[in-house]
């Protein structure tokens, strides 16, 4: 049997590869090794990800934990390359842009083993995100590039790569959703917070450049707090954003206001209840962005670019710049605007079994 490693370390992971997972396991053709880099660690920013979507225990916890940049993909690189010794795979499956898929793929290519990159392609031409450098980097040693839009593919084209080596097969993320959904709505977090369908904003906001800025995370809390005199807002706050909110003690301006929920992460089905429901979106997350296109439901990304512009072109995302003042005057426009609904190709739930179909040719 052709040994797989497949690699998750951060909760978008667990939600991208639990799809492809199962669907390679089915073909009965494989041993495969899940190896959890240990990037995220509390339960609720990963092993409840992998209890309700239903994925394998890793076999393997390389247990890195947080730090630096360079700090936390030398450690998974080091932790890796030990288990890539004793236990030579034919491919490694790395998924999305965090550094767990960077380390992997570096030490999994330094060892001229294929490495196989899902959700490549995807290009926001922004440099200063450490996604943009993540991706780029896997893209240009990964041996095969299965995306998740036409876009995406063309990316990859013109950097060179060979159409042969590409695969647009659709979004795994959209597979967990449509798999789970009836399992959303028996959440009964609306209840338990008094929120109810389609009258409360989500808030969702962790990435550096919004978060790790003193004066932009000040902004961000005041515009939410200008919001809430209007509208009901829910804001399940990601670790990396509470750290930053208490050091700048930040949290007792929000906390006790009476028009504000706000949580730590959620569960999967809890947080795409929440999502489903919402009036609409305000965010800076990357999987949001394409969640929100297939439920209908607005999405303003609070950023100055997207690496995901068919949530734009054929979904429900408008890209509204960091300025961040700008955020309650946006949501006034949008609010007005009608609803849009849109099909993308291969976002069907049927993602992970195309893929595992073309990986049964290649390994
Ligand atoms: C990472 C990814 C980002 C992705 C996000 C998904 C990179 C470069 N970034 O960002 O692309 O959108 O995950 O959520 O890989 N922390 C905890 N508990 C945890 C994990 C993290 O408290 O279980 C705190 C630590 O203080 C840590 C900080 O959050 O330093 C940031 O974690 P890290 O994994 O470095 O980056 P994220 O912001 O989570
Ligand atoms: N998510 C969740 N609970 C939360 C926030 C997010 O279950 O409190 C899910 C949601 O499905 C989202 C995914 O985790 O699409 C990815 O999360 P995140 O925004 O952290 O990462 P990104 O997609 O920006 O890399």
């Amino acid at each position: 049997m052709k040994k797989i490693h497949l690699i998750v370390g951060a909760r978008p992971n667990i939600i991208k590869a639990s799809p492809v997972y199962n669907a390679l396991e089915s073909l009965n053709k494989y041993d495969i090794t899940v190896v959890n880099t240990g990037q995220h660690y509390d339960k609720l920013m990963m092993d409840t990800f992998i209890n309700e979507l239903e994925f394998k225990a890793p076999d393997i916890n390389l247990r890195v934990g947080s730090g630096s940049h360079g700090t936390q993909t030398a450690k998974i690189i080091t932790e890796y390359e030990k288990v890539l010794l004793k236990d030579k795979p034919d491919a490694v499956i790395v998924f999305g842009d965090v550094n767990s898929t960077l380390a992997c793929t570096i030490a999994a290519k330094k060892m001229m083993i294929d490495v196989i990159h899902i959700e490549s392609g995807l290009r926001s031409y922004d440099k200063d995100m450490p996604e943009e450098i993540n991706r780029m980097m896997v893209d240009s040693v990964a041996d095969y590039c299965f995306t998740t839009c036409e876009d995406a593919s063309l990316n990859l084209i013109k950097e060179g790569r060979s159409k042969e080596s590409i695969f647009m097969m659709g979004n795994t993320m959209i597979d967990s959703l449509v798999k789970f959904e009836s399992k959303f709505n028996k959440s009964n977090l609306l209840d338990k917070y008094g929120l109810s369908v389609q009258e409360y904003i989500l808030f969702t906001m962790h990435r550096p450049s919004n978060v790790d800025n003193e004066e932009k995370l000040l902004k961000i809390i005041e515009q939410i707090i200008i919001i809430s005199k209007e509208h009901r807002c829910f804001f399940p706050i990601h670790p990396r954003t509470m750290n930053r909110i208490k050091d700048l003690n930040l949290l007792k301006k929000i906390e006790d206001l009476p028009n504000i929920v706000l949580s730590g992460p959620l569960g999967y089905f809890d947080f795409m209840n929440i999502q489903k429901n919402a009036r609409l979106v305000v965010t800076d997350s990357g999987g949001i962005q394409e969640e929100s296109t297939y439920f209908g439901v607005q999405c303003l990304t609070v950023r100055e670019n997207t690496e995901r512009p068919i949530t734009i072109t054929e979904g429900t995302n408008t890209l509204i710049g960091n300025t961040i003042d700008n955020i309650s005057s946006e949501i006034a426009n949008i609010i007005e605007s009608p609803k849009k609904k849109s099909a993308i190709k291969y976002w069907d739930g049927h993602s992970g079994y195309r893929i595992s179909k073309i990986i049964e040719n290649i390994i």
